[in-house]
């Protein structure tokens, strides 16, 4: 099977001959170009981005970081050249440096990276090679945030796109969130009740910047993955009388739902509206209080779209990521983490065919890996996450090549009035194992 890399170039050049738009078989025919080519619009409009394939609804907030230009070296090499290049750079790093790469990478990076997982795994890969001098984090910001704050002061993290964002942690800032807790106090007080629970524990999904996981460890709240999320929720409620779930809506709907929280009692705060939108009463009731974030890649998936494979491939098994929204999550034969998808297809003894709701680069990966399936997107159009995919070879060789020569560049480094409150948070979540 071709690489969504190789895809998106031959549909793109295919329209392109033909005279067509690209459009209906890929989300953005400008994804077949490197990344730098947008990371220089951006860079010359002053206006942050999420690149080609983004939903047009997700504005990025004005403090996002944004990539310098990358030698124009390594933005014409070919493939072949960087190949060589990232190859012989790793062979003289040898253990000085690890490459982590998330499952939604694009195969042209994931074949270099020694740790490939979920975000749960990964911070936890940043946990086992304390002796390398540096990290490169094939993944979103969030993520090298994450293994910076879990490594040693002296390892240097390093995000080879600076612009590899993530829409959904933007969602929830600390000024926000900061201001939805001072009005919950208010209105709840901070006393315990008589079981000793508090209020409300404060609950952040990994895909958060660090200052909202410190402000979790502060307020006596944790960090989630998508693969934990479960026994966090479970832990919450052991210590509060309720949760403040941020920013995706849709984990913390799916993951009370499943613990037989009833929707009434799930209500949404909207960040821009007094007490979120919602009246004293609802709020009093409420289990948990979910903050007005999604993702735009899993926003994607819908009912039509498992209907219609079960009408093609009967006996289909529909699995989805936790963070589409409910209905599909409902109508799906499960739901779990990147990695929970790769277990479950890996546990099918007899050929089976598979609908799965995740990541474009995961799912085909997840099909060439197990020939004796049959495995395809839910979603028939080619859209990648954007941001992970601004992780281009061409921006890995160039950071593997200046740890050769002794220079950091793209250092992802936590501010230390952060680390210590967000490593709590942090430490709360890995010690709450999946189920
Ligand atoms: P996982 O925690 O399953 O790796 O997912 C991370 C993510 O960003 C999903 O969109
Ligand atoms: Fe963020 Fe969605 Fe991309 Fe995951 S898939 S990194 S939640 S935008």
């Amino acid at each position: 099977m071709t690489s969504v890399n190789t895809a998106i170039q031959l549909i793109t050049r295919e329209e392109a001959e033909r005279g067509a738009s690209a459009r209906g078989a890929t989300c953005s025919p400008a994804l077949a170009s490197g990344p730098w080519e947008y990371d220089l619009a951006e860079a010359l409009a002053g206006i942050p981005a999420y690149g080609p394939g983004a939903s047009s609804l997700d504005s990025a907030p004005a403090a996002t970081p944004r990539q310098g230009q990358l030698p124009e070296e390594y933005k014409l090499a070919s493939d072949e050249e960087l190949d060589a290049r990232i190859l012989a750079a790793k062979e003289r790093l040898g253990d000085r440096a690890v490459i982590l790469g998330h499952f939604y990478q694009r195969d042209e990076v994931v074949k270099y990276a020694d740790f490939v997982g979920d975000s749960f795994q990964l911070a936890n890969a940043a946990l086992t090679r304390p002796d390398a001098e540096a990290i490169v984090f094939c993944g979103v910001h969030f993520m090298a945030e994450t293994a910076d704050i879990l490594s040693t002061p002296e390892q240097a993290v390093i995000l080879p796109n600076l612009a590899a964002g993530c829409s959904m942690a933007d969602m929830a800032d600390t000024d926000s969130v900061e201001e939805c807790w001072e009005q919950l106090e208010e209105l709840f007080g901070t006393e315990p009740d008589d079981a000793g629970r508090v209020p409300v524990i404060p609950v952040t999904y990994m895909n958060s910047s660090a200052a909202l996981k410190a402000f979790c460890g502060r307020n006596g709240g944790i960090v989630c993955t998508s693969s934990n999320a479960k026994t966090v929720l479970e832990w919450a409620f052991e210590r509060g009388q309720r949760v403040l779930f941020f920013p995706d809506q849709h984990l913390g709907r799916n993951t009370a739902k499943a613990l037989g929280v009833p929707l009434e009692q799930m209500p949404m705060w909207n960040p821009r509206k007094e007490l979120g939108g919602n009246d004293q009463q609802t709020l009093l009731d409420s289990r948990v209080i979910l903050w007005h974030g999604f993702c735009s890649v899993h926003k994607r998936f819908n009912v039509g779209q498992i209907e219609k494979a079960r009408q093609e491939y009967p006996g289909v098994k529909v699995i989805v990521h936790p963070e589409c929204p409910m209905e599909v999550v409902d109508a799906a034969d499960s739901a779990g983490s990147t990695d929970f998808i790769k277990k479950a297809i890996a546990a099918a003894t007899e050929p089976t065919t598979f609908a799965i709701g995740t990541e474009i680069n995961m799912v085909n990966r997840l099909a060439a890996e197990n020939p004796q399936h049959t495995i395809f997107c839910l979603d028939p159009v080619i859209c990648p996450c954007s941001t992970m995919y601004r992780i281009h070879p061409g921006y890995l060789a160039w950071v593997l090549e200046e740890l050769v020569e002794g220079r950091i560049v793209n250092r992802i480094a936590v501010d230390d009035d952060v680390q210590d409150n967000a490593k709590i948070a942090l430490e709360r979540m890995l010690a709450a194992k999946p189920l």
